[in-house]
């Protein structure tokens, strides 16, 4: 390589040009350049405090800033050329600032390295990311706050522990059960926002500059909470990263077991949900079948997002400070997961929002007289008896009427401790009705979290508005 258009941007220290092997190791711009608007919004934050210190004239500043707005021109309407040398993003946009503006174009890069350059643009990306991400998250909650205000007081279902049927609940209780792991998700993906909105850029390669730079100057252009307070920290931190890839890989987990739940419900052995055409699958080969795939794709990508983030935690744990090129290894994770997480949310949502759920069917599974067993238990409690004993009592008859083959019905009603009143506690949709804990499966404190979920949901609104 011996014409200087075709070097590196760090070729003066060296005789000969890259291999081509490096190269073709070292390369992010296939991936990186999904960070081209911010490299522009950063580089033109560091432009303006450049010239704000006195380092460019406002002539440099102008023909700096044109060149950054006709760069983001090419690369929108797709005509930016890259050049074979274009290691990354930030290489190939300087190198066509500097093509188009000249002399004031070789100036762009002053008091900056790529080290607090790609930190500041992964930064700005996460920030923005994190709240489209939380954006979504809220529509599918939206999703089943709808859901789960339509339901009527006899939409009910089996409540299951071990996959057993334990106690029946409202379908709006079960429901919402997952719109409060998904607030847990929104929080956590505030909380990555908040530690990604520090600004390094001053930090230059590791340890500042000799030249007046202002960090703050940029800081405050773009937004962010805080500057950087220790350079090397600023260059070498991808706890940001790392945060936003535990909060993917844990909102994909809760979407991966709302995906589970869906495959067992639209089985013909449970039948409790039809899956609308638009959200199902058929088989190649088997024409009577319609399949849950993106449940199934929800649960699946589960373990891509969780490799994500431990191959991640391991790509940092070896590090010395500051910039090593391992960290470039934060992005593809990042930017999969990320994209993954999206395209689950839109499709989870797409299907909860259409799905039929089959009513007769899962009160069917709940109106069986055995699900009533710890009413009866707790019957006898209120009649002084210790639940240890009731439990006994009723475990007993449970054990009789199977053996036996005697409805739990007769059971009762011939039992000394139970009678006609208790057998009134097996009646079909009755034991849902009496659980009235605050908080708990029945109509009344169901109500009463419908509203809290609403008052949060309206919350998060005026949090995406702002
Ligand atoms: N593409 C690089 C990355 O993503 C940019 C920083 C390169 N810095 C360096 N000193 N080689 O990390």
């Amino acid at each position: 390589m011996t014409d200087e258009s075709s070097k590196p941007l760090w070729h003066g220290r060296f005789g000969e040009g890259p291999a081509d092997a490096l190269m073709a190791l070292s390369v992010s711009l296939p991936f990186d350049q999904r960070l081209a608007h911010d490299d522009l919004v950063g580089s033109r934050a560091h432009v303006d405090m450049l010239a704000s210190v006195g380092l460019l004239t406002e002539a440099e500043r102008f023909a700096i800033a044109d060149a950054l707005d006709q760069v983001g021109v090419e690369l929108n309407e797709g005509t930016f050329a890259f050049a074979p040398t274009d290691e990354d993003i930030h290489t190939a946009v300087e190198r066509r600032v500097t093509e188009i503006a000249g002399a004031a174009g070789a100036k762009l890069h002053t008091g900056r390295s790529r080290n607090d350059q790609v930190a500041l643009d992964l930064r700005l990306w996460v920030r923005r990311e994190s709240r489209e991400v939380i954006r979504r998250i809220h529509d599918l909650q939206t999703v089943l706050v709808r859901r789960a205000e339509e339901c009527d007081d006899d939409a009910y279902l089996p409540g299951y522990t071990h996959l057993q049927r334990a106690q029946p609940v409202l379908l709006a209780h079960h429901l919402l059960a997952h719109l409060w792991a998904l607030t847990r998700d929104i929080e956590r993906w505030q909380g990555v926002l908040t530690r990604a909105d520090v600004s390094p850029l001053g930090a230059g390669a590791l340890a500042g500059s000799s030249l007046p730079l202002d960090p703050d100057h940029v800081a405050n252009a773009l937004g962010f909470a805080h500057r950087f307070e220790n350079s090397l920290d600023a260059v070498s931190d991808r706890d940001f990263v790392a945060e936003a890839l535990f909060a993917a890989a844990l909102t994909q987990v809760h979407l991966s077991r709302i995906g589970e739940e869906i495959v067992l419900w639209s089985s013909e052995e449970f039948g409790f949900m039809k899956l609308p055409d638009a959200f199902a699958t058929g088989s190649s080969m088997l024409p009577q079948k319609k399949n849950p795939d993106i449940a199934e794709l929800a649960r699946g990508k589960a373990g891509r997002l969780i490799g994500h983030l431990t191959g991640f935690l391991a790509t940092l744990k070896g590090l010395p400070l500051a910039y090593n090129r391992d960290l470039q290894e934060d992005k593809e994770p990042l930017f999969d997961a990320v994209e993954t997480l999206m395209l689950t949310l839109l499709a989870l949502g797409g299907l909860l929002d259409t799905a039929v759920f089959d009513l007769a069917r899962m009160r069917a599974a709940a109106d069986v007289a055995s699900s009533s067993a710890t009413d009866l238990a707790e019957y006898l409690v209120r009649t002084g008896m210790p639940f240890r004993d009731a439990h006994a009592v009723v475990g007993s008859l449970v054990r009789q009427s199977i053996e036996r083959h005697i409805p739990l019905e007769e059971l009762v009603e011939a039992e000394p401790h139970l009678g006609a009143e208790a057998l009134e506690l097996l009646q079909p949709g009755a034991a849902v009705l009496r659980r009235t804990t605050p908080g708990g499966a029945g109509p009344g404190p169901v109500a009463v979290q419908l509203e809290v979920a609403k008052e949060r949901l309206r919350r998060q609104q005026q949090w995406l508005d702002d």
